[in-house]
């Protein structure tokens, strides 16, 4: 995946992580999911006051993109931070990283971006070596 591509899913990240709704963290996320055909779909937080229903940035992608019919992936970028910063180590917690086991292969990458120019790349297999199959 060239550069120019990352960057434009880093900024449509960005773009989501506006719509995140957290008036009980402050802390918001955004993600960008590419289909291996190409499609993006963006994610944002969603928290609740009982705070166990509340959804991540990466889930909120990926049960977009399921429900619009995809299940092949390519990619996702992931940025977040508490109110307009964003933070180096952004990484999807371990219930994002069991969604994404469930439908990504060893080819898929995780992209954890501080802005468009820094950012670092993953492997599933990097966060979550390990995941519960049946
Ligand atoms: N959060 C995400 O959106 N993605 C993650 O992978 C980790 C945490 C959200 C959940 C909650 O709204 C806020 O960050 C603070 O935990």
């Amino acid at each position: 995946m060239d550069n120019e591509k990352i960057v434009s899913l880093i900024e449509v990240a960005i773009g989501a992580r506006e719509m995140a709704y957290v008036p009980y963290s402050g802390f918001r996320v955004g993600a960008a999911l590419m289909t291996k055909d190409g499609q993006v779909f963006p994610g944002c937080n969603i928290e609740n006051a009982a705070f166990s229903p509340t959804n991540c940035a990466e889930r909120t992608a990926f049960f977009s993109a399921i429900a619009a019919g995809n299940r092949d992936f390519a990619v996702i970028v992931v940025v977040g931070g508490p109110g307009d910063l964003l933070i180096k180590n952004c990484f999807p917690c371990g219930v994002c990283l069991q969604v994404m086991a469930e439908f990504c292969r060893e080819d898929f990458r995780i992209i954890i971006a501080e802005s468009p120019k820094h950012w670092r790349k993953f492997a599933l297999s990097d966060l979550l070596p390990f995941s519960f199959k049946l």
